[in-house]
């Protein structure tokens, strides 16, 4: 006998933690922010289109200092993002957001992080009802947005309209199997009461209710959506991701600083890796959906590092304007670049 038990015991257990070093080494999600004198990764010159909305710095925002944070995983290092390489990759294959206004940021983003690395490269933008698309038409790379805050349906009905908690629209549904990349997004929209909420009735079942505990009718929908994904996504086919819960900088208590009541003013990220107000309580809910999806499905899981930055938002600088206050949506360039650094890792440089 070569080796005694002891022997093989040892082994087995140095392999099991080799085993798990590598496992955590990978969790791109777990970090902190860093300055980068090297960043922006892009800037309002070199990115044109970008929305006013998102735009901080034509908007006058004088603090620059969040635009040059880098974000640093605790276990490895993010590769720096190469456009050329991922148009090359992608080259003739389909990406799709489909969300609310945070996929809107997050596509804008993409878009911006393309163009500037190839800004002679020749694009077009077209707005098709609620999908928008951006092609690179010499990599022949589509980079599109569907707005469907809900993901599932609201139909117009005789006793108004109705937000369908079992039911995804067969239309929206049939570009979703025709992509390569789909990152979904909901989660904001769960909220909306009073003027600003689309629907009048929430159906669930064979029940039609004025409404209903908000958190649990989120879940409901995740759910449906997963059945979607496990019923109709070839996995050789597309590749299924969820954005995850983009947060909101409106209670200076959770970041311990009580007298802020919102972004307004803020300049710097929450130092180290954890946010002391912690996860909002739809993460867990989303999770919790996400679980019980069969077919593959990666969540970019932005929360924690966003809530770090209570810094990034629009605040006076952003739709408003001075009057306008926005601690949800992101400035561009800023926060969701490095989601698509972190989908950029996942999808062209595995492991
Ligand atoms: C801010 O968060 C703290 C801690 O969770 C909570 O006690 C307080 O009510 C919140 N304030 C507002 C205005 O929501």
């Amino acid at each position: 006998m070569v080796f005694g038990s002891g022997t093989i015991i040892l082994l087995l257990l140095l392999f099991s933690v080799f085993g798990y070093c590598k496992a955590a080494e990978c969790n791109f999600f777990a970090g902190s922010w860093v300055v980068d004198e090297t960043y922006p990764l892009y800037t309002a010159a070199s990115c044109p289109f970008v929305e006013h909305e998102f735009s901080c710095v034509k908007n006058g925002r004088p603090d620059l200092g969040y635009t040059k944070y880098r974000w640093q995983p605790l276990h490895c290092d993010l590769s720096r993002f190469d456009g050329k390489l991922f148009l090359e990759k992608l080259r003739g294959k389909s990406i799709l957001f489909v969300g609310d206004s945070l996929s809107r940021n997050q596509w804008q983003s993409l878009t911006c992080m393309l163009h500037s690395a190839v800004p002679d490269a020749p694009y077009t933008v077209t707005r098709v009802g609620d999908v928008s698309t951006f092609t690179f038409t010499e990599y022949e790379v589509k980079v599109m947005l569907e707005r469907n805050v809900y993901l599932v349906d609201v139909v117009k009905e005789d006793i108004g309209r109705v937000l369908k908690l079992d039911s995804i629209n067969g239309e929206s549904a049939k570009l979703w199997e025709s992509v390569d990349f789909l990152i979904f997004n909901t989660w904001h929209w769960w909220n909306r009461r009073g003027p600003s909420q689309p629907w009048d009735y929430i159906e669930i079942g064979k029940e039609v209710l004025k409404d209903m505990d908000r958190m649990i009718a989120f879940e409901k929908a995740v759910t449906t959506w997963g059945r979607w994904v496990d019923l109709n996504i070839d996995p050789k086919r597309s590749k299924v991701f969820f954005q995850g819960i983009s947060p909101s900088h409106y209670n200076g208590t959770l970041w311990r600083e009580p007298r802020a009541k919102s972004c307004a003013g803020q300049t710097e990220p929450v130092a180290g890796s954890v946010y002391p107000g912690g996860l909002p309580p739809a993460v867990d809910v989303m999770k919790a959906a996400l679980s019980k999806v069969k077919k593959p499905v990666q969540l970019l899981d932005v929360t924690e590092l966003s809530l770090l930055r209570k810094d990034g938002h629009p605040s006076n600088y952003g739709l408003g304007g001075r009057v306008g206050l926005d601690c949800s949506h992101w400035c561009l360039a800023g926060v969701p670049d490095t989601w698509n650094l972190i989908f950029y890792n996942l999808i062209i440089l595995p492991s």
